[in-house]
């Protein structure tokens, strides 16, 4: 284990298996549909890959890349889109892929922004829901993991750009950020 982390929250076995469970929702879900899944980078990309191969039936795939905590353990509210999609939405289902829903800031600014985008749905899939800071109403239609009010990192999550490598999501030491 990473000499960073205090604690181990969710082990890869239960990563995988909400994962299993979120995917298998979402292939009964958008059966038929060829929907589109918009990996919200960095934090979402190790959730992406291993979501998407819980779907049996093609999915497309599209990245972009949105950041708002600037290296710090809260959300600043100002969220940047540092790069958007490459295909248009118009008539598509999206899907959002998130890790984290923490303050909601990043998911509202990109709902707000796709509302004037006319794609025939828009719906989030999230791997963690942290509900403890929630200042945005944001409703996740698919919801892995629910954690409570500590700063977690990995299998995807950062702290000023570290840890997104392990494999499970720990506790990280408050020492390191203090
Ligand atoms: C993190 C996380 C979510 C968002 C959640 O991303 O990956 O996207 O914050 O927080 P919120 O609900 O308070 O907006 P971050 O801005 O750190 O960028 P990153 O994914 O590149 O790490
Ligand atoms: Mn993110
Ligand atoms: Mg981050």
């Amino acid at each position: 284990m990473d000499q960073d982390i205090q604690e181990i929250l969710f082990t890869p076995a239960e990563i995988a298996a909400a994962n299993q469970k979120l995917g298998q929702q979402l292939a009964r879900d958008y059966h038929g549909k060829n929907p589109l899944f918009v990996c919200v980078l960095k934090g979402a990309i190790l959730f992406l890959t291993d979501l998407v191969r819980q779907i049996p039936e093609s999915v497309e795939i599209d990245f972009m890349d949105v950041s708002s905590y600037h290296g710090k353990t809260t959300s600043s509210g100002e969220v940047k889109i540092l790069k958007d999609l490459d295909v248009s939405v118009a008539g598509r289902d999206v899907v959002f892929v998130e890790d984290i829903i923490d303050t909601g800031k990043t998911l509202k600014a990109l709902m707000d922004l796709f509302a004037s985008r006319k794609a025939k749905s828009v719906k989030i899939v999230s791997l963690v829901d942290k509900p403890a800071h929630r200042e945005q109403v944001v409703q996740a239609d698919y919801i892995g993991l629910t954690c409570p009010d500590k700063f977690i990192v990995g299998y995807g999550m950062d702290y000023q750009e570290n840890y997104r490598n392990l494999p499970y999501i720990g506790v990280l030491k408050s020492e390191v950020y203090l």
